[in-house]
């Protein structure tokens, strides 16, 4: 396999440079820059995820690893091998001699010609630090999911790099059914179809690791914790347990504006586990997770108070939980039309319009299929289709809408059952009418905020939100002490009704506490900062 001319080009000038001596640390910026030039001849680079990772992250990534000078180090999707050049030149200060270090790397990458570049990257590294052209022997071509040779696996010491995102909602990045099999079978319980392909490298990755191993791969923070990837965080907890999280945020890659975390796996010393943001350079200590948690260790980062509120009855007990369908929106979207104050017709509730207590339909605009509106109302034909007369039958009740991507939670009462949602809005139905005030309070609760905030920090859009799915509120608990609850609900409808001063929201937020024998005042001012961030 031939370079592509724009990276031999670079390559050669370099060589000759190097080979002419007096090169300075300089010629790590160049080495780099080899995997850039690559990446620029990609020109899709999403649909095998080929989007190769800054040295400086890299490079801080080995960094918090901490990779010892005889180490055997993998890189899984080694890409134009920034990882491994990180790696070396890491080995190289421990002073480790050239030819070991280039002999105990590893690197498999489905795409030929950027495997001859981290092969060329790695020679020239080779040809500065050691004055001599040297084999990398264990760099290979193959789909790393499928093709790894046997002696790697249980055998590296260190597993890092930056697996392809590929997530399976989009048609350009989604695998094909036939490769799905073959890796359901490679993979068993633990594959499920919707898992980004990059988690089915972190479960490789683990493999790989000797037992006294260590693996961090980059990888979407949605994937701390989404549904779709709990069985493979659990088994992974099983076997190398999250020892770390750092936390790289939504600027590391260039071309992909992504929040990404890359989990630090390895066998602990210690039930505490370090919380690292590339962004600010914070680090934090928290207690260690376990059953795959790993999305409470952002919500640490950001701030969220850990809860344990548990209760054998939760949200479902007591109301249906639903999202909308597509067909409801599709039916919609023909239907809303702009109004006046006053008129009679269903209102089109969007997330946009629910804030915290708050219905903001005439106050703010909001945009739906594609359209902006200010009054948006449902004009309803006469004899809908069957499956949406039901559809409307169901939602023109009494009912709870919630918000899907926020910080803490938003939920608003409809209790004249007069709004109809259009999908993301969660509805929460309540079982019983009467109910209604006492299941706002319940949601609308600071614990239930941090509870949800713990089980689904980066799931959202940013670092900081979170996206809530339906069958999360289902399983949210309920308060357990009722004279609490009672109050709350109270206060819960006069905040809903009134305009009340922050004592209102201050007093309902510590009875709701009480209510959930979670009182805590770190619990009580998170929510308060929240909402004030919400209501300014
Ligand atoms: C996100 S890039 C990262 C490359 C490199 N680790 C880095 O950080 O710069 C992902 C790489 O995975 C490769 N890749 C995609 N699917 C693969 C597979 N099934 N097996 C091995 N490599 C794969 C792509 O060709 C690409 O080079």
């Amino acid at each position: 396999m031939t370079l592509p001319s724009t990276v031999a080009l670079a390559a050669n000038s370099l060589a000759k440079s190097i080979e002419a001596g007096g090169r300075g640390e300089e010629v790590i910026v160049e080495l780099a820059e080899l995997g850039q030039i690559r990446q620029k001849d990609l020109d899709d680079h999403r649909t095998n995820g080929a989007v190769f990772t800054p040295y400086s992250v890299a490079e801080e990534l080995v960094q918090q690893v901490g990779i010892d000078a005889q180490d055997i180090v993998c890189d899984p999707s080694v890409g134009p091998g920034g990882f491994l050049l990180a790696a070396a030149e890491h080995k190289f200060r421990q002073g480790e001699a050239v030819p070991s270090i280039l002999e105990a790397l590893r690197g498999i990458d489905i795409d030929p010609v950027t495997v001859e570049v981290a092969r060329t990257t790695l020679q020239l590294w080779g040809l500065w630090r050691g004055h001599e052209w040297l084999p990398v022997n264990h760099l290979i071509v193959g789909d790393a999911l499928l093709d790894i040779p046997d002696d790697w696996f249980g055998r590296c010491d260190v597993v890092v790099g930056n697996p392809p995102f590929l997530g399976q909602l989009k048609s350009d990045t989604a695998r094909d059914p036939a490769r799905g099999e073959v890796l359901r079978e490679r993979f068993g319980a633990r594959y499920t179809a919707y898992l980004d392909e990059s988690m089915l490298f972190l479960l490789l990755g683990v493999e790989l690791s000797g037992e006294s191993g260590t693996v961090a791969l980059i990888l979407p923070a949605s994937l701390m914790g989404s549904e779709s990837s709990r069985l493979a965080r659990e088994w992974i907890d099983d076997k190398l347990p999250l020892k770390d999280l750092w936390v790289g945020g939504r600027s590391v890659f260039e071309v992909a504006a992504v929040e990404v975390v890359a989990p630090i796996l390895r066998e602990p010393q210690s039930r505490k586990c370090r919380v690292i943001s590339y962004e600010s350079k914070k680090a934090i200590e928290v207690s260690a997770v376990a059953d795959g948690q790993w999305s409470r260790l952002l919500a640490a980062l950001n701030g969220i108070p850990v809860v344990n509120i548990s209760n054998q009855s939760t949200l479902s007990d007591q109301a249906s939980v639903t999202a909308d369908f597509r067909d409801a929106y599709y039916w919609l979207a023909e239907r809303v039309i702009e109004s006046d104050r006053g008129d009679v017709r269903p209102k089109l509730a969007t997330v946009g319009l629910i804030d915290p207590f708050r219905f903001m339909h005439g106050e703010v605009q909001t945009r739906f299929a594609k359209q902006k509106f200010e009054r948006p109302v449902v004009e309803i034909e006469d004899n809908p289709p069957p499956k949406l007369q039901k559809w409307l039958d169901q939602r023109l009740v009494p009912k709870l809408l919630v918000a899907t991507q926020t910080r803490i939670v938003e939920c608003y009462a409809d209790f004249k059952g007069e709004l109809l949602p259009s999908t993301p809005l969660l509805s929460v139905i309540p079982a019983k009418e009467t109910h209604l005030w006492h299941l706002l309070a319940a949601l609308a609760s600071p614990a239930a905020s941090a509870w949800l905030g713990c089980i689904a920090a980066g799931t959202g859009l940013s670092q900081t939100t979170i996206r809530i799915r339906a069958s999360m509120l289902a399983d949210l608990p309920l308060p357990t002490s009722p004279p609490n609850w009672d109050e709350g609900a109270y206060l819960a409808r006069k905040i809903h009704e009134e305009t009340v001063d922050e004592q209102t929201y201050i007093r309902f937020g510590e009875v709701m506490n009480q209510a959930y024998n979670a009182s805590s005042d770190v619990l009580l001012w998170w929510w308060l900062e929240e909402l004030k961030k919400k209501q300014a």
